[in-house]
């Protein structure tokens, strides 16, 4: 039960640190307990809500998801969107390494969809997380993912991939947590996950679709939600660790996080953890991206802000417009108080990642990310190439030989920054902006800022097959600026 007082105080510094806001901060009503409900009918201040947890019994986890367009509770209004079994965001499932994951996927939307592990090292073949699949309307599909033994712990999530839909299915609502737990358990007060996602809902309760301009800089929602609330409140008492499984669910959207007053220590990034973890200030997570944090409470009240990010602007190429620098949005209070707990144990050292600046690279190649101007001035539609091509689902654009190491060079010559997502096999981060990786770090989506280069390294190992790798702007991906690999 929240004391009033903080309350306001919470919504107060809400409202000093937020410049130029997304979401409707006027007229904000406080009530006595239940939080606020601003003019627009969207209610900001409850309590964090989880998704519900499906967690593996005996190394097997069986799941039936069914996507669907409904009316559903978004920020405490009732709105009609997108959903897997009705909630925004979908169950979290929870499994370990060596575990089988079963997913049996209703498609009831009146499009085709189908479903993607993102970040997953399983096979992309058969029935695994085969992005050839198609789902149509009505039609059901039994996934049936294996996770190898030593399968990385870490903060995954799912969405569905069916091309030219991407965007649309995902910022309507479908996307949920994966979580594969460490093999040794990091102690923790309590453990919460948060798929932060941005939507935008329009007067009548839709989902607006993107204009051609803002599909251009891909697409950012009004609203930012945290498991589909507004700026939830979580509570905790001085001295307890916390851990936050964050996703950035966005379709578009870069999520500069910063909690101040409170001390935050990163595990890792997508996959795999840190050897020794790190303190930070702040995580800067691209589309895709996913961070697994603790936060040790201390006492007062916090604000988690996504702070302003500059990812470029595709202004030049529309003769103005296209602006995609989002302004500071509030996206949850943590409120401490109370009598301070014990610390608890040191986070346990990781095994030490592998580091592929030591290996032998069989192959080098370029990856070259632009946009530009198809069909003339005006009515023109947008490109969004990789190596001058759009996707075609009949070609391949990459082909690898299996348990190899490549070192690719990965160039954005436009005025955008493109977030790189590479299916089933990570990438290790070995230069960015000319200089060195100065420790190891594994991601499945790299950011190549607007105009640099970055160069990755990746072993193509534990699988071979046919599957994708793109840009995480998810309309950027829609819109062709995707390839396929074959691992051989
Ligand atoms: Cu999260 Cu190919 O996508
Ligand atoms: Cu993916
Ligand atoms: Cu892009």
């Amino acid at each position: 039960m929240m004391v009033d007082i903080s309350r306001r105080n919470a919504l107060i510094l809400g409202a000093v640190g937020v410049g130029g806001v997304a979401i409707g901060s006027t007229g904000l009503i406080v009530s006595q307990s239940t939080g606020s409900t601003s003019s627009s009918g969207f209610t900001t201040g409850n309590a964090l809500a989880l998704p519900p947890e499906l967690r593996s019994t005996k190394g097997v986890l069986t799941v039936a998801l069914e996507s669907s367009a409904q009316k559903i509770t978004v920020a405490g209004r009732e709105v009609r969107a997108l959903s897997y079994n009705g909630g925004l965001p979908g169950p979290t499932l929870r499994v370990r390494a060596g575990d089988i994951l079963n997913v049996s996927l209703h498609n009831a939307l009146t499009d085709p969809s189908n479903l993607h592990v993102h970040g997953l090292h399983v096979s992309p073949q058969n029935n695994s997380d085969n992005m050839f699949v198609t789902i149509d309307a009505g039609d059901t599909f039994e996934y049936r993912y294996e996770l190898p033994a030593d399968h990385p712990p870490g903060v995954y999530w799912y969405h569905p991939h069916h091309h030219e839909l991407v965007a649309d299915q995902v910022f309507g609502g479908l996307y949920g947590a994966i979580i594969v737990e460490d093999p040794e358990e990091i102690a923790a007060t309590r453990e919460r996950v948060l798929v932060i996602s941005d939507i935008t809902i329009t007067a009548s309760g839709t989902v607006p679709a993107a204009t051609q301009m803002e599909k251009m800089a891909g697409r950012e929602g009004e609203l930012v939600l945290v498991n589909g609330q507004l700026t939830p409140e979580l509570t905790a008492r001085p001295g307890e660790r916390e851990r936050w499984r964050v996703i950035n669910a966005c379709t578009s959207r870069y999520l500069r996080l910063q909690l101040d007053g409170q001390q935050l220590t990163l595990l890792g990034i997508d996959s795999g953890r840190f050897e020794t973890a790190r303190d930070v200030g702040e995580v800067v997570l691209a589309p895709g991206n996913r961070a697994d944090l603790l936060v040790t409470a201390q006492s007062g009240t916090s604000i988690l802000r996504a702070v302003r990010f500059d990812r470029g602007s595709s202004g030049g190429m529309m003769g103005g417009g296209g602006s995609s620098t989002s302004a500071d949005v509030s996206l949850a209070t943590l409120v401490v108080e109370g009598a301070s707990t014990e610390g608890l144990p040191d986070v346990p050292v990781q095994p030490l990642p592998r580091d592929l600046r030591s290996a032998t690279v069989t192959a080098q190649r370029e990856l070259v990310f632009a946009m530009g101007m198809g069909g003339g001035m005006g009515g023109g539609t947008m490109s969004a190439t990789i190596n001058n091509l759009t996707f075609d689902a009949a070609r391949v654009d990459t082909t690898v030989q299996f348990d190899s190491v490549e070192e690719w060079m990965l160039t954005n010559t436009s005025m955008l920054d493109h977030p790189l997502h590479l299916h089933v096999w990570p990438m290790q981060v070995v230069e960015l902006g000319g200089q060195p990786a100065e420790s190891v770090i594994w991601q499945d989506v790299v950011n190549i800022p607007a105009r640099s280069t970055v160069r990755v390294r990746i072993a193509f190992n534990d699988f071979s097959g046919k599957t994708v790798y793109h840009c995480h702007i998810l309309d950027h991906e829609d819109a062709g600026m995707m390839g396929i690999i074959q691992a051989l």
